[in-house]
């Protein structure tokens, strides 16, 4: 029963919703922590190379569980060999190469996460990142031919709503309005051709005055200008919410489809497998090589990067068996939860601002995905003409 198990008398889908929402909020907070802490001298860790060893624990997990899945499947005569060789033979199926798209997909995606967590401050991340909802359900109707109800897409438009409230441009007003809201109102919505190209030019001087040197390799160093920080953010957590849309609709799709019965965890380890050749060739060895290859591997690193990558990996796990004992939906408003907590833990330890453009536009987020996630089938169905005939 893939919806059933339990553990310490708990039903395993509360256990994997109420870890999710924990561990969906202390990583983005310990995330933007690790990418804007001092660095006392040494280079920034390359967030590549936390992307690579996030696999590694991830595939080091799903194989342990999958041999362990097995191992319960199969006579308990069977010797050791045999138990790897049927891992091997479940894993290394003639359709293991479809799980590569999402494998690529989901990498590009926790690189940009790293991206938007370094510009954005929890908070907005967390709202701005429920804009995700949406993208999968563009992917969920376009590639899985689902159909929504009016209510679902009426909650979905007033979702973009909600993040455009939190990230409009205003001016003028009061107490509350920050600095980053300022530098966001000229960034995103200017006025003439004239602003756009004073902008690109502001924008090209600041990238080139925050880039340091660590013996004689440029880094980007924690930025100044909320100008560009909000800009950046902003860009690197829509193409994420795109991604994590495209990526879990084709797992979900590759799932469905498959004809075999593979476990969870076998399909997580095929998986792992294909996100640490792209983490490793793409991100590691094509884009950080060169840079990698001065600096070392392990630069930057200090207990709360492996914190920060500890985190991201149990959260996959997670991700992944949500889907299994509840469902993608249940997973989203289980996230949700993460914006308030976010939100408050943002105004203690950052420091942060919050603005009343912030507090409706999150409160019109939270009403929308309270909106998508509840129960179109608590209405009472339609009443037919044929009931009558
Ligand atoms: O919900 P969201 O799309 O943001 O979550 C995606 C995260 O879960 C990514 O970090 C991805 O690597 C991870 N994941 C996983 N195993 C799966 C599905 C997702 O590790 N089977």
């Amino acid at each position: 029963n893939r919806r059933g198990g339990s553990w310490g008398g708990f039903p395993m889908k509360t256990i994997s919703l109420a870890a999710l929402t924990f561990q969906n909020s202390a990583l983005i907070l310990i995330m933007h922590y690790s990418r804007i802490m001092p660095q006392n001298g040494t280079h920034r860790y390359f967030a590549s190379t936390a992307v690579l060893l996030n696999e590694v624990i991830k595939l080091g997990i799903s194989l342990t569980m999958a041999l362990y899945d097995m191992s319960s499947k199969l006579p308990s005569n069977t010797s050791a060999s045999d138990l790897f060789g049927s891992l091997f033979a479940a894993v290394f199926t003639g359709d293991s190469w479809k799980l590569a798209i999402p494998a690529v997909l989901y990498t590009a995606q926790n690189t940009l996460q790293y991206a938007a967590v370094s510009n954005l401050d929890a908070a907005t991340f967390q709202v701005t990142y429920q804009l995700k909802i949406l993208t999968t359900a563009i992917f969920s109707v376009a590639l899985l031919r689902r159909s929504l109800s009016m209510r679902k897409w009426g909650s979905l438009i007033l979702l973009t709503f909600g993040v455009i409230i939190v990230q409009w441009p205003h001016g003028g007003d009061s107490s509350s309005f920050t600095a980053l809201q300022e530098a966001q109102s000229q960034m995103f919505w200017p006025r003439s051709f004239e602003q756009l190209r004073d902008l690109g030019s502001t924008a090209a001087q600041e990238l080139s005055k925050r880039s340091a040197t660590y013996e004689g390799i440029e880094e980007d160093v924690a930025m100044q200008n909320p100008v560009l920080n909000g800009t950046i953010g902003l860009a690197a957590v829509i193409a994420a919410c795109v991604l994590s849309g495209l990526a879990g609709v084709s797992f979900e799709k590759i799932l469905k489809d498959s004809n075999t019965s593979s476990s969870l965890w076998v399909a997580n380890v095929q998986l792992s497998f294909w996100s640490i050749f792209a983490a490793g060739f793409i991100g590691v060895i094509f884009i950080d090589g060169e840079k990698i290859a001065k600096t070392g591997f392990f630069v930057g690193y200090t207990w709360i990067v492996w914190t920060t990558i500890a985190f991201q990996a149990f959260g996959g796990v997670l991700v992944s068996m949500v889907i299994n004992y509840a469902d993608n939906i249940a997973k989203n408003f289980s996230t949700s939860i993460s914006v308030i907590i976010s939100f408050l833990a943002s105004v203690w330890f950052f420091d942060v601002s919050i603005t009343a453009h912030y507090l409706l536009g999150t409160s019109v987020v939270l009403f929308a995905t309270w909106l998508y996630s509840s129960n179109d089938r608590m209405r009472p169905p339609p009443i037919r003409i044929a009931d009558y005939e």
